[in-house]
């Protein structure tokens, strides 16, 4: 493929080449846990690097390999890696970049199975954290300790869709010495590419738009060559969250509409959040792209467009919101998001549950925010199952 080929086709074509595969089409599935060598010296030599060749697929699979080579190039990274979820992307990164006795700088807000693992990893290996909300270079400076090795960030952050601006924080981090790794799953590399403002590693649960079908649990991770080789050897070999190629071959068919279904679910959303805007049950829509939104002039400086999420609060609380979610006819009430169907969750008693009160109140998530993931379907049947459920 061209080197010059734009985001769309290395979409379809960029890691696979039909040539060296019996002209097939469709990439073939490399189903097979390993791989047999002709001799035992051979088995040696690839064990000791001296032949290429595949050796045991916790360690790479050609399939594994296609998507690999097609995320990195579309975050327009050096190198790739696929992991069998998001959060074993997110672990074995973090477990990679942090020893005991060292401080995570975290944005206020981020999944709540993050923040749990940044517990986990405070309690039982004692790597510190602060959670805050990163909107300012002085607060970023006050807060950084001499012994902060990494800046974590989601942007839009999850699931309050605030931004959170890639190159103050990356300018931040370069005089530092600082590691800034992005989770950059509402966005994918279709709407924001974090590299592109000098952030060091982006990651992703693949399970949400990239696979785009609600079919597959999945995580990628993309950075310079260097880094990614040394999480393959340490963290990734040895902890062994690895993607099966069945998982991985779903990613690269899902990849391939990616440019597809992001502009109809950025479209989709902005007559949504216009509608919800106009309706008197509705007390407040946060949304990147609205022009009162805080953080709209981050969005038009990193994004392409501001995403397929929206998050508003009803009249009333938790009662209200979920009898309100329980009288939906066609949407459905799930907790993932960038799938083809519309799905909605109530963060504060689901994806943000682990969450203690006081911190979950602090990142703005309420008892009455509701966050909804705008699917494919036709914007005026989604809008018509939201009004019917709001009417009652
Ligand atoms: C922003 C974000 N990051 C990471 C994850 C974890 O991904 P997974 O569920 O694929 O492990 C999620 C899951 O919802 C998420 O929303």
């Amino acid at each position: 493929m061209r080197k010059e080929s734009r985001f769309e086709t290395r979409t379809i074509h960029e890691g696979y080449d039909s040539h060296t595969h019996h002209n097939s089409l469709a990439s073939p599935i490399y189903q097979t846990s390993t791989f047999t060598f002709e001799t035992a010296e051979a088995g040696e030599k690839r064990f000791a690097g001296e032949e290429p060749g595949y050796i045991y697929s916790r360690l790479g699979n050609p399939t594994v390999k296609m998507l690999e080579e097609r995320i990195a190039s579309l975050e327009g990274a050096e190198a790739g890696l696929a992991f069998g979820s998001g959060m074993a992307a997110v672990s074995a990164v973090l477990f990679h970049l942090v020893r005991s006795g060292d401080h995570i700088l975290c944005s206020e807000g981020v999944y709540g199975c993050t923040f749990g693992l940044l517990q986990l990893m405070k309690e039982k290996f004692s790597v510190e954290h602060d959670l805050l909300p990163l909107d300012s270079r002085e607060q970023i400076l006050q807060a950084i300790q001499p012994n902060t090795s990494v800046i974590y960030i989601e942007t839009p952050i999850n699931p309050t869709l605030k931004l959170i601006d890639l190159k103050m924080i990356s300018s931040i981090a370069k005089e530092r010495g600082i590691t800034v790794v992005v989770d950059n799953t509402f966005s994918t590399p279709y709407l924001q590419r974090p590299l592109e403002f000098d952030c060091d590693i982006v990651l992703h649960s693949a399970t949400k738009y990239i696979g785009g079908h609600g079919d597959v649990v999945a995580g990628l991770v993309v950075g310079d060559h260097e880094m990614i080789s040394s999480i393959a050897k340490s963290t990734q070999k040895d902890i062994g969250g690895i993607l099966s190629p069945f998982d991985a071959w779903l990613l690269l068919r899902g990849l391939k509409t990616l440019p597809l279904r992001m502009d109809r679910h950025c479209e989709n959303s902005q007559s949504i959040v216009h509608k919800l805007k106009e309706h008197p049950k509705i007390k407040k829509v946060m949304y990147p792209g609205l022009e009162e939104s805080p953080s709209y002039s981050i969005a038009k400086k990193q994004m392409k467009k501001p995403g397929g999420l929206i998050c508003f609060e009803l009249e009333g609380g938790k009662a209200e919101a979920q009898a309100f979610m329980n009288r939906l006819e066609m949407i459905k009430i799930a907790v993932s998001l960038g799938d083809a169907e519309t799905l909605i969750q109530h963060p504060a008693t689901m994806t943000h549950a682990v969450v203690p009160e006081e911190e979950r109140v602090r990142m703005g998530i309420n008892d009455s925010l509701i966050r909804i993931s705008i699917g494919l379907e036709a914007w005026e049947d989604i809008w018509a199952d939201i009004e019917q459920a709001l009417e009652m």
